[in-house]
């Protein structure tokens, strides 16, 4: 009977866990550099005992990812990346509307997202573009220092800029749609054609660029500011610029994924994402943007934006399917085709 009594408490034991158990998953697709991707993970870990299994892609490729999974979803939340294909994403009806309890604690540029798309995306983060240089490479190859945009037109730097894919890379992206803003349309494309000449080679991520400046295999980067300065801190010869005429800005985003099969995990995760002590934490593995949560803490280490010229990027219209749709077919037609 004790035994009998035993095995009946075992059994039930194990049906009451089991579903607890598989519902605490999350799968993952992240956005920004790795080593930040991999803290967010382990600490998700951590606090709540659900297990994650992570992917990290650039922000277009994820955004044609959970297309291309659309009718069977598998990810569960897109944390990370610039905004503007969390906003495509979320006018594909890719992703799914939550109200986190932490959303009263973010600035309002982290609100704006959440409110054009009821509420499918919002803010974790700011970084504004620019880029790096690398100065020993610089001064041993006699270049001009470069301080603004059309100095990287110079034919002095032919072969000696990387920069990303537009449509693989949010980072390149928003260079292309920052240039047209800043520019105007004709003047803009103009600036990708005479950038194209100087290039050395398109990388699929953002970051790519400013990595290989640091290893000193390219002079310069052409990334987020913070994403030069992560270089510097770390110890390479990186000097980080903000261009003089002004630069765009990203509002990085995360979203959770229409159909995610684990959906609580997910809420879990945004709500554990916009926490201010877990923004902070971004500081550790020297990822400098401006954190999204007002009472998260950055260090002095991170780039001062409220010193940088920032256009008035309109991310409704370059988050949109129509405009990115065209500017990515228009940069592929008339900039990617040329000879460089
Ligand atoms: C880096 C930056 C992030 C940015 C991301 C976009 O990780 O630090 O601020 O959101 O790049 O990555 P992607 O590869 O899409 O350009």
């Amino acid at each position: 009977m004790k035994l009998f009594r035993m095995m009946f408490f075992s059994l039930l034991f194990v049906l009451i866990a089991l579903p607890a158990f598989s519902a605490g998953r999350l799968t993952y697709y992240c956005s920004t550099d790795i080593p930040w991707c991999e803290l967010m993970k382990k600490e998700f870990e951590k606090r709540t005992g659900i297990r994650v299994a992570m992917t990290r892609a650039s922000s277009g490729e994820t955004l044609t990812k959970i297309r291309a999974e659309k009718s069977n979803p598998k990810g569960d939340v897109w944390w990370g990346g610039t905004g503007d294909p969390h906003l495509q994403a979320a006018e594909e009806g890719l992703s799914q509307p939550y109200n986190s309890p932490k959303l009263k604690e973010l600035h309002d540029w982290a609100i704006t997202p959440h409110k054009a798309t009821g509420g499918k995306t919002v803010g974790i983060y700011l970084g504004a573009l620019g880029y790096g240089y690398n100065k020993e490479l610089l001064a041993k190859k006699g270049m001009p220092v470069p301080k603004c945009w059309n100095d990287l037109l110079h034919s002095a730097y032919k072969d000696e800029i990387m920069m990303a894919y537009p449509s693989t890379s949010g980072t390149a992206y928003t260079t292309l749609a920052s240039m047209v803003q800043l520019f105007g349309e004709d003047g803009g494309f103009n600036y990708m054609k005479g950038l194209h000449r100087n290039i050395s080679q398109y990388t699929k991520s953002g970051s790519a660029g400013i990595k290989a400046s640091a290893r000193g295999e390219i002079t310069i980067g052409v990334v987020f500011v913070h994403g030069a300065v992560k270089q510097a801190v770390k110890g390479f010869p990186i000097e980080a610029v903000a261009p003089c005429e002004g630069t765009g800005y990203e509002i990085g985003s995360a979203s959770i994924i229409k159909g995610a099969r684990n959906l609580d995990s997910a809420k879990k995760f945004i709500d554990f994402a916009l926490t201010a002590d877990v923004q902070s934490m971004a500081a550790q593995v020297k990822s400098y943007q401006v954190p999204s949560n007002k009472n998260a803490v950055s260090p002095p280490e991170a780039p001062d934006v409220s010193s940088i010229k920032l256009i008035d990027y309109n991310h409704a219209l370059y988050g949109s399917k129509a405009e990115r749709t065209r500017l990515l077919k228009k940069w592929d037609a008339e900039v990617k085709v040329l000879p460089r």
